[in-house]
């Protein structure tokens, strides 16, 4: 057969043939007349196959370098389960806002999912200063609330904990500190006792009772240009059983992060309308699920979110930038105000 490349990056022409030949290889009979193009998320490029029969189609490998698709985990067996059962048992409103599921191989190496060629993350817009873009509160509300119940017995397999480990530091005495340049590492654990017991406490408060999505960050979150009613969640590989909270709180550490750094650098200040949007998320999810969720607990999960965000991406150096110690500030209040 022959893949025809409509856009996307020239170098990875020499990987399109093969995106169709594992497919063929794995079981799912890609039409001949299909064509590769490329959806373009922040410098993220994922695959997308135009396919006659089956139209967009979005195609995630087990291994798959981050540049050309999507799926750099070790396994989506847990991913692929959740598709099967999203499609068999969930509310519609659950299905609704989650890509219709195609095929999955038996070696759980690769699935095909239901493509969305307009769509782009919702972290990229905030990032551009693009409050826009957020996603109408009231149906995000509805689906978080259909999705956040206790597994029924089709969830077998994904209603095992899904719990986020909780980071711990290692405490460095001023002394120590003056004795060596000090590194952002010893920045951040001379800064970190603020933190250190209100992460030991939302780690101990964490409990699973629903059904989450695990690493619900904005740009899980794929949304239609100014169409605030089409959006998706896609990422269901760390779906499990887990605390409610913490799935908001990554959605809204994502966000308030997104629109620090956005602010940051020059981007139309959006953190005001991120953190009012988030207010109406919390009382739409009171009203969808019945039961009031504790607001401040949600805001120390997005605090924690963006800690660890800021330890995973610190840029080499000897002072942290205004920008990054803006970021732990503000994460420290939301951790405090439990
Ligand atoms: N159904 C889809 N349609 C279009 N693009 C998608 C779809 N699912 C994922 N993507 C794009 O691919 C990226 C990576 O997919 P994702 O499932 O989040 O994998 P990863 O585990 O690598 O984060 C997403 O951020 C999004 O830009
Ligand atoms: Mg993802």
């Amino acid at each position: 057969m022959t893949a025809r490349i409509e856009q996307g990056p020239a170098a990875a022409a020499a990987v399109t043939p093969q995106v169709f030949r594992d497919l063929l290889a794995a079981g799912f009979p890609v039409d001949p007349r299909a064509a590769l193009r490329w959806s373009r998320n922040g410098r993220h490029h994922a695959a997308l196959i135009d396919d006659p029969v089956h139209g967009v189609l979005f195609v995630k490998r087990t291994g798959a370098p981050l540049s050309v698709a999507g799926g750099g985990g070790l396994s989506l067996t847990k991913e692929i389960l959740f598709h099967r059962v999203v499609a068999s048992a969930a509310s519609p409103f659950v299905t609704a806002h989650v890509p219709r599921f195609v095929f999955a191989s038996k070696d759980g190496r690769h699935l095909v999912v239901q493509g969305f060629a307009g769509h782009r993350g919702l972290l990229d817009a905030v990032l551009r200063g693009d409050a826009a873009q957020l996603p109408d509160p009231t149906l995000l509300a509805g689906f978080l609330a259909d999705l956040h119940r206790p597994p029924g017995p089709a969830w077998r397999g994904i209603d095992r904990p899904a719990r986020p480990g909780v980071m711990t530091f290692a405490s460095v005495s001023p002394g120590e500190l003056l004795a060596r340049p000090p590194s952002y590492g010893d920045f951040l654990r001379f800064v970190q006792p603020r933190m250190t017991g209100a992460l030991r406490a939302l780690d101990s408060r964490w409990s699973p009772s629903v059904v989450v999505h695990g690493d619900l960050s904005a740009g899980n979150i794929l949304v239609e240009p100014d169409r605030t009613q089409s959006f998706v969640l896609v990422d269901w590989e760390l779906a499990g059983l887990g605390d409610p909270a913490a799935d908001i709180g990554t959605l809204a550490g994502s966000l308030l992060w997104a629109s620090l750094i956005a602010g940051a650098a020059g981007r139309p200040p959006v953190y005001p309308a991120v953190r009012a949007w988030l207010t109406k998320l919390l009382s739409c999810y009171d009203a969808a699920a019945r039961e009031e969720i504790d607001a401040s607990y949600v805001l120390q999960w997005a605090g924690y979110w963006i800690v660890e965000r800021v330890c995973f991406t610190l840029p080499p150096g000897d002072r942290l930038p205004a920008r990054v110690r803006n970021a732990l500030d503000v994460a420290a209040g939301l951790l405090g105000e439990g």
